[in-house]
């Protein structure tokens, strides 16, 4: 059995008085950090918790805190309230081999987009010029930076996540492939990155449909795939990802492009009928 799924079930026995399958899956571990959710903010179930997580990830999580908030604002911030362990917010994360510095209260991070952070990756050639339009602080770029001769134009508006990817950058040894941009990424592509990538990643989305004609703008006339992420609201007669589909459609109709769904999937449930989904979009016919 996968280790972390056993220190997930432990958890249940140390922590009798609290919904042990709502606690399986309220909490995630960030480097030495874990954030746990409960739905009423309980504090007093929460420090229980905290600190059974402690014993139980011994020496591996040093800090615990209650996320308050949900994720909000244009920066995807959440606000925390400190449970147990060390009071501190800043830890490093390692996924795939690489190693991410963050502040988990003030920059976006989530390993529940581990798969993701393999996959996309994994679809990139030698030599592609990659534009990533929200980059929070660095791990799709710098993932996909490994792949020899890759330049990978990473964009964040949240100066905090921005001096984290920098950092990153260097301490992945990936100084000469990642050019981290800060600022809006609708204005640093139509004023720097018109007409020059193979690949555009748009992991943001609230923004997603909004920014999807200056992704293409981004795209080489020759053309391109966009890695695109959509929130979806489906019943259950009707499929998330038909719908996610459907919402691009008539933007992608008005440009003008030809263009084909190469890869889609459900990347994790967010709530009750709601999803995450992402779009691999190979856009051609670009004037
Ligand atoms: C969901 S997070 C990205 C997660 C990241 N790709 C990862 O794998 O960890 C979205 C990021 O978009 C940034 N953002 C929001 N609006 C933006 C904009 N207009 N231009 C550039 N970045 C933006 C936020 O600051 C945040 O860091």
């Amino acid at each position: 059995m996968n280790k972390e799924i056993k220190m997930r079930q432990g958890l249940k026995a140390r922590v009798a008085n609290m919904d042990s399958t709502k606690l399986y899956n309220s909490y995630d571990v960030i480097g030495d950090i874990a954030v746990i959710k409960t739905p009423s903010n309980d504090v007093e179930n929460a420090k229980k918790a905290a600190e059974a997580i402690i014993k139980i990830y011994h020496n591996r999580v040093k800090a615990v805190f209650m996320q308050t908030s949900a994720v909000h604002g244009s920066f995807r911030v959440r606000h925390l309230e400190f449970l147990s362990g060390e009071n501190r917010t800043i830890t490093i994360y390692k996924e795939h081999g690489c190693f991410f510095k963050v502040d988990v209260e003030c920059c976006y991070i989530s390993p529940r987009l581990l798969f993701e952070h393999k996959r996309i990756p994994a679809l990139v050639a030698q030599g592609e010029v990659i534009v990533n339009m929200f980059s929070g602080v660095g791990c799709f770029s710098i993932l996909m930076a490994k792949i020899p001769n890759t330049k990978v134009y990473s964009i964040d508006v949240n100066p905090a996540a921005y001096e984290f990817m920098r950092e990153n950058v260097r301490l992945n040894n990936v100084s000469g492939s990642v050019v981290p941009l800060l600022g809006d990424s609708k204005e640093v592509v139509i004023s720097q990155l018109c007409g020059i990538a193979d690949r555009v990643l748009m992991p943001l989305p609230e923004l997603a449909l909004e920014y999807l004609p200056y992704a293409i703008l981004a795209l080489k006339r020759s053309g391109g795939c966009i890695h695109y992420f959509d929130f979806q609201h489906a019943t259950k007669c009707e499929d998330p990802i038909e719908k996610s589909c459907q919402k691009i459609v008539k933007c992608l109709d008005t440009l003008g492009v030809t263009y084909h769904i190469d890869f889609s999937r459900v990347i994790r449930s967010i709530g009750p009928f709601w999803y995450q989904t992402v779009l691999d979009i190979s856009v051609s016919g670009l004037k």
